[in-house]
């Protein structure tokens, strides 16, 4: 930390810059494909109408857009029978202009979330979520970097936060974002915890981190007191108040106050989830079109 930032507190790491920095560098590759002939393709498969799942579909569809990725949304209602989606897995499993697959989830309850998942073909799993792709995690080869850690990463990365030898503490044990950001944490070699619901005592495992990931789905969980002075803290809820109004998991306004480095919500981590699937979309893309 600087003296500067001392007087006013944590420096905002600003996730709405990043991504459209990275999403430039997306467009040109974008455009280096579509010149040698293949046009990337995003298949995004969304089952119902959660109207939260509505706007991620539709910031991702739009985020293709922007980078000249093509993508192809599937929608089926809510009580689409299971074999239904299946197939329209295979189906794109075999088509040569699809290079990710993603399905949003959450899905209805009849449906079985591991068979889904586990149908869409690992070279085309840009979500990570694939038992295969998991195991690449779990052994520190992963082909596809689940999204929203993977942009965690990359925001720690632009700020030169090295995580070798730090004690960090991921709050939430999901399989979407806590589990895999530890894993990858724990790869670049830092002392890695997982605080959960049913921890006892969250403070007495928040307060020893040097970066704090926080991503439990909890308005307001982490304040200032549960937070080390000069901690990287990183805010991965996404939550809508009664009033409308969207937070994350951290008292932003105490805890910047105690931080060195602390994301914002909106416009920190959640940018870059959405930037970090066409960084793998492209990544397929660029794999097929190399092994044709
Ligand atoms: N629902 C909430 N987060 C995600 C995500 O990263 N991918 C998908 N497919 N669904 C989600």
């Amino acid at each position: 930390m600087t003296s500067e930032q001392r007087p006013t507190g944590a420096k905002i790491i600003d996730g709405k810059a990043l991504a459209r920095t990275l999403r430039i560098e997306c467009r040109a590759r974008a455009q280096a494909l579509a010149q040698a002939g293949c046009i990337p393709g995003l298949a995004v498969v969304l089952v119902g109408s959660d109207p939260g799942s509505r706007v991620y579909v539709t910031n991702k569809v739009r985020a293709c857009a922007e980078v000249g990725v093509a993508s192809r949304l599937l929608e089926f209602p809510a009580d689409v029978p299971e074999s239904d989606v299946l197939a329209a897995i295979r189906t794109l499993n075999n088509d040569p202009a699809i290079h990710g697959i993603l399905v949003q989830l959450p899905l209805p309850p009849h449906i079985a979330l591991r068979q889904v998942l586990e149908t869409i073909s690992i070279e085309k799993d840009v979500d990570g979520f694939h038992l295969y792709n998991v195991g690449g995690l779990v052994l520190g080869n992963a082909v596809f970097p689940p999204c929203t850690p993977y942009g965690v990463q990359k925001l720690l990365e632009s700020e030169g936060i090295d995580v070798r030898g730090q004690n960090v503490v991921v709050v939430g044990a999901s399989n979407i974002v806590g589990k895999p950001m530890a894993l990858m944490l724990m790869q670049q070699e830092a002392t890695v915890a997982i605080c959960h619901a049913r921890t006892r005592d969250l403070a007495q495992f928040t307060i020893l981190a040097d970066i704090l990931v926080v991503a439990a789905g909890v308005p307001g969980l982490i304040v200032p007191q549960m937070v080390k002075a000069g901690a990287v803290v990183i805010d991965v809820g996404i939550n809508r108040l009664p009033d409308g109004r969207l937070v994350g998991d951290v008292d932003f306004e105490g805890v910047r106050k105690k931080a060195s480095h602390i994301t914002p919500v909106p416009g920190g981590v959640g940018p870059m989830t959405v930037t970090m699937l066409v960084v793998n979309t492209l990544d397929s893309a660029e794999r097929a079109w190399r092994g044709r």
